[in-house]
């Protein structure tokens, strides 16, 4: 059996269109040996050269986007894998642990420069590091706070500019508290609670009304069940999958997925009416 590895199967049908595409102009040859000599048929000599041509550069084309691909879906396994290493559980905001991708804090900063909310709504606190992270953010822009919601508390630092709630994302009393305390704010949203896909369901059809228009809702962790990595059993894409098919008020912005590796592919939404 052929090698399952998109690469070298890109590989083979390279090489197999480059050679169809000599075999063709072999047998044109064959069958019409005057053909290619004929002056009158110069033209067509082009033609078939071109298209030689065209080939190679399809499958050369087609060949860098795939190798681009594997490239940035084994680094991003290889990162998310070393959990216990050196990467995952190793990363910190000012000596506080938090779960995120640095490639996805750096479009954070950019969002956030940009659409300048009042406020950032966390759901998944864990032990404060994205919420110190945002709250940091909101200090060098001189204005914004953090409300961050977690079903368990694991002490999380006491910052100005931060509310912890302490319940369920989804709880009745909860969502009440947070639409209490943003009132008419800019309102932006990161849903990294529990990543089942019905969870997540649930908090964006909570929490989407919140967001502001021009601002983003970001559902984090996008990348479980093989999108590309295989850790638990939550599934957010599922969720946002739902969601976006009966929700036209938003779209994923794939432009803040530029730096290849990104956890929220497609939870990028940003409320566009
Ligand atoms: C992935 S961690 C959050 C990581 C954090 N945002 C960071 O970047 O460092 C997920 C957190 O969600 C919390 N959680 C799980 N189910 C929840 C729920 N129903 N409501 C609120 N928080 C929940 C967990 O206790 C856990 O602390």
């Amino acid at each position: 059996m052929l090698s399952k590895d998109p690469e070298t199967l890109r590989w083979l049908i390279f090489l197999f269109s480059g050679a169809a595409a000599l075999a063709l102009l072999l047998l044109v040859h064959k069958l019409w040996p005057n053909l290619l000599r004929k002056p009158g048929f110069r033209a067509f000599d082009l033609v078939i050269t071109a298209v030689v041509f065209l080939f190679i550069g399809m499958h050369a084309t087609n060949l860098w986007h795939e190798r681009e691909e594997v490239v940035v879906n084994s680094f991003h396994r290889l990162y998310h894998d070393t959990w216990w290493g050196p990467t995952v559980r190793n990363t910190y905001w000012f000596g506080t642990p938090l779960l995120k991708c640095p490639l996805d804090l750096w479009v954070y900063q950019e969002i956030l420069h940009e659409t300048k909310p009042d406020v950032i709504v966390e759901t998944g606190t864990w032990q404060g590091g994205s919420a110190g992270f945002f709250a940091s953010l909101f200090d060098l822009m001189g204005h914004g706070r953090v409300v961050t919601i977690d079903i368990k508390s694991f002490d999380p630092p006491e910052r100005d500019r931060v509310t912890y709630l302490l319940g369920s994302s989804t709880s009745d009393e909860i969502i009440r508290q947070v639409k209490e305390s943003v009132h008419d704010d800019k309102v932006m949203v990161v849903l990294d609670s529990d990543h089942s896909k019905e969870h997540v369901l649930n908090e964006l059809r909570l929490y989407s009304e919140m967001v502001t228009v021009g601002c983003y809702l970001v559902v984090e962790d996008m990348h479980l069940n093989g999108n590309p990595v295989q850790f638990g059993d939550g599934d957010p894409a599922a969720a946002v999958k739902e969601f976006l098919a009966s929700n036209s008020n938003f779209e994923p912005d794939r432009s803040r997925e530029k730096f290849g590796v990104s956890w929220n592919r497609g939870g990028w939404l940003k409320r566009v009416r």
